[in-house]
C-alpha cells in the first residue's frame, strides 16, 4: 500500500486563516498564550512554518488542554508531586531533601535531551542516572508512570518558554544520526517519518488529523489511552504502523531521534503535558 492510498487527501483547513483567541488556532493556557506557530528554525530544509500538534486536534480535545482543571494529565503531575517528597532508596532520602521545590527545573525540558559529558542525556536518562546516585533507588521503567509523571512535573515548570535544543558542538553527530532516520523509509509501507509529518500533515490519515509529529508537548496524555505517553513511546507506535521492526524505548537510535525531533520544534513553546485524542 502506497501513501496515495492511505492518506485521503482532505483540504487542511486550519492553516493560514487569521487568529484570534479561542478559534483553533490560538492556545491559551491558564490565561498564558502559547507559541503554536512559528518560522521553522533554519536546519529544517522541509518546512517553513512550525505548528504545534495543539493546532490539529478537535475543539473538544483542544479545550482539555487550555485549562489545568480539565486537564486530565494533571492528575499526574500530582502524584509526581507526591513521589517528590517519598523516600526511596538505600540512601533515606526523597528528591525534597536536596530540591528544595521543582521550580528549581524551570527551563531545563526546553533544552534537552542533550549532550552531558559526552553521552546524549534524555530526562529519563538524568532521572535514572540520579536516583541510583543521589539515593541509591531502583531505576524507574521507561514509559511508567512515575518516570512520565515526573517528566511532566518537571515539564509543567517549562510551560511556555520556547523550545531550544542544542544541535551543534557535541550534539552534531546525534543531530546527524537522528535526521537520518527521520528520512530513512520504514517497514512494508515503506514510509519515513517525514512521509507522514512533513509531507502531509494536515491531511487525514485514517480517523486522524496528521500533525507535523512535535514533541513539545511531551509527555502527552492521550485520551484512548488514558495515561501519559513518553516519547519514545510515541515514536515505537508510528514506526509500528509502518509495519516495521521498531527500536526499544532508551535505545541509542531512539535518543537521538528525540534529539533531531525535538530540534524541529525549536521556537514553539512547551506545552507539557499536552493533551491528545
Ligand atoms: C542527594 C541529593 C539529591 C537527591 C536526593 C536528588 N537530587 Fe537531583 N540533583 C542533585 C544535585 C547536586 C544536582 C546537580 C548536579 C547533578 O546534575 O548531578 C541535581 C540535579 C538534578 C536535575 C538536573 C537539573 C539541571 O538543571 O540539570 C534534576 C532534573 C533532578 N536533580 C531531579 C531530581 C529528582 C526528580 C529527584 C528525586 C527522584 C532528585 N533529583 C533527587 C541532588 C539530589
Ligand atoms: C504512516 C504515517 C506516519 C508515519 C510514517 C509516522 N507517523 Fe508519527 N503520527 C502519525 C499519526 C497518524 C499521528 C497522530 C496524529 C498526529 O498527532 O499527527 C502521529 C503522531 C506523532 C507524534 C505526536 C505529535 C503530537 O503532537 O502529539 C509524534 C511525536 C510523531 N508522530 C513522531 C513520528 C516520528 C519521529 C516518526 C518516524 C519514526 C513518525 N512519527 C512516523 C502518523 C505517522
Amino acid at each position: 500500500m502506497k501513501m496515495t492510498k492511505i492518506i485521503a487527501t482532505v483540504a487542511a483547513c486550519a492553516f493560514g486563516a487569521a487568529a484570534s483567541a479561542q478559534d483553533g488556532n490560538t492556545l491559551f493556557v491558564e490565561g498564558e498564550k502559547m507559541v503554536t506557530e512559528t518560522a521553522a528554525p533554519d536546519h529544517v530544509e522541509g518546512l517553513r512554518t512550525i505548528y504545534s500538534g495543539w493546532r490539529f486536534r478537535t475543539p473538544e480535545t483542544q479545550a482539555l488542554q487550555m485549562d489545568d482543571f480539565e486537564n486530565p494529565a494533571m492528575i499526574f503531575v500530582d502524584q509526581a508531586l507526591d513521589l517528590f517528597n517519598t523516600v526511596d532508596g538505600s540512601e533515606g532520602r526523597s528528591c525534597a531533601s536536596c530540591h528544595e521545590s521543582v521550580e528549581d527545573f524551570a527551563g531545563l525540558t526546553a533544552t534537552m535531551p542533550k549532550v552531558i559529558d559526552g553521552k546524549l542525556t534524555t530526562m529519563e536518562d538524568l532521572l535514572n542516572g540520579h536516583r541510583a546516585k543521589a539515593m541509591g533507588a531502583e531505576p524507574w521503567k521507561w514509559s511508567g508512570p512515575e518516570m512520565q509523571s515526573m517528566i511532566a512535573l518537571i515539564g509543567l515548570q517549562s510551560r511556555g518558554m520556547p523550545m531550544n535544543v542544542a544541535i551543534d558542538g557535541d550534539a552534531a553527530p546525534f543531530y546527524e544520526q537522528g535526521k537520518e532516520m527521520y528520512y530513512t523509509r520504514y517497514g512494508q509501507l515503506e514510509m519515513s517519518c517525514a512521509n507522514c509529518h512533513e509531507d502531509n500533515y494536515g491531511n487525514m490519515i485514517r480517523a486522524d488529523h496528521l500533525s507535523q509529529g512535535q514533541i513539545n508537548g511531551f509527555p502527552t496524555y492521550r485520551l484512548k489511552q488514558a495515561k501519559l505517553i513518553s516519547r519514545h513511546n510515541r515514536f515505537r507506535g508510528c514506526i509500528r504502523d509502518t509495519r516495521a521492526e521498531t527500536f526499544a524505548e532508551g535505545s541509542d537510535e531512539f535518543r537521538a531521534l528525540e534529539l533531531y525531533v525535538a530540534s524541529r520544534s525549536n521556537g514553539l513553546s512547551v506545552e507539557t503535558p499536552a493533551v491528545r485524542q
